[in-house]
């Protein structure tokens, strides 16, 4: 796709039309229209290089590539001159220089791809970076809700739980009204209130509200891990108040009167946010995210490496780029 960004960071990197040559691309993926991978050379080389552990995002792309017809592997970091302190642009330059078309990165640092945008050392998707944004989960769920949901003009979307620490929901607070979607949050202050004050949203601070004002259920994993305040055991009772105050049942469900559909990026905490037999029912719908992510991936690589950016890999100063 000309025009796609070679460092891809943000769902604001993309404008509407893009995206929707997105879900096009996705959809014709899904309906295995188009076997043809049309890549600018025969075979790209793409790595995953995280940063932290990972099984729905890594896996996916992985398969994206695959399916593809590209060359994949997973930049061990462990065993890498990365953790003897080599740093990102020069780790990702060698790659480049190795043969490496197109590298999905992951780390717990927000924005760090920022400062390679003037000079892209290769393309680069962004995995989930800190507390930021994951724009290609965002993209996967609203390819998701399309193809499960149809038009999602005029839906309600309610994103519930630790919005505050959600780089999902970062992504999705911008993606989802481009779509004509309403989205409103829920959960305890601690996990909500940030995000609602930044992005002016409606904020549901009973869980008992929020149920019969939404069309769409969106949870939320607690992250815990990124919270700055509070010790151990006040981690703990915030868990198991949020359990009891937001964790999601069929019964809870039924009560309420309504039937929306469930969705989740996982990892689920399970026992917390809602129950093993909720994910077991057709209203859960993760497991759909999860299938879904392969042709929403499958078209943002075979966009990014076919976007005509000749900036890229400049400063290896090699022949050929
Ligand atoms: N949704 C998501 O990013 O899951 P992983 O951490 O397993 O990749």
């Amino acid at each position: 796709m000309l025009n796609f960004p070679s460092i891809f960071e943000s769902v604001s990197d993309l404008d509407k039309g893009q995206i929707d040559a997105l879900l096009l691309l996705a959809h014709k993926f899904k309906n295995r229209v188009s076997h043809t991978t049309d890549f600018t050379k025969a075979k790209p080389t793409i790595c995953t290089l995280f940063l932290e552990n990972s099984t729905r995002t890594k896996h996916s792309f992985q398969m994206a590539s695959e399916h593809l017809g590209g060359y994949f592997f997973d930049f061990d970091v462990k065993s890498s001159s990365f953790s003897k302190g080599e740093n990102l642009e020069e780790t990702l330059l060698t790659l480049k220089c190795q043969g490496v078309d197109l590298c999905i990165i992951r780390s717990n640092e927000n924005n760090h791809l920022e400062r390679l945008k003037a000079a892209p050392p290769l393309r680069i998707i962004n995995g989930g970076d800190g507390t930021n944004e994951h724009p290609t989960q965002a993209l996967l769920d609203l390819f998701t809700m399309q193809e499960i949901e149809g038009d999602l003009n005029g839906k309600r979307v309610c994103i519930v739980g630790d919005s505050n620490h959600s780089r999902v929901a970062n992504s999705l607070i911008k993606l989802l009204p481009l779509y004509g979607v309403e989205v409103s949050l829920a959960g305890p202050k601690e996990f909500a209130d940030q995000c609602a004050k930044k992005h002016g949203l409606k904020h549901f601070e009973k869980s008992s509200e929020y149920l019969k004002e939404c069309d769409i259920v969106y949870l939320l994993r607690a992250q815990l891990e990124r919270h700055t305040t509070g010790d151990k055991a006040a981690h703990q009772n915030l868990l198991i108040s949020y359990n009891k105050d937001y964790g999601l049942n069929s019964q809870a469900l039924k009560e309420a009167g309504t039937n929306q559909s469930i969705y989740h990026p996982g990892p689920c905490n399970i026992g917390i946010e809602l129950t093993h037999e909720l994910m077991r029912t057709s209203s859960y719908k993760g497991y759909e995210q999860v299938k879904h992510s392969i042709f929403m991936r499958m078209a943002i690589i075979q966009s990014i490496l076919q976007n005509g950016d000749k900036n890229v890999g400049k400063f290896t100063n090699l022949s050929t780029n």
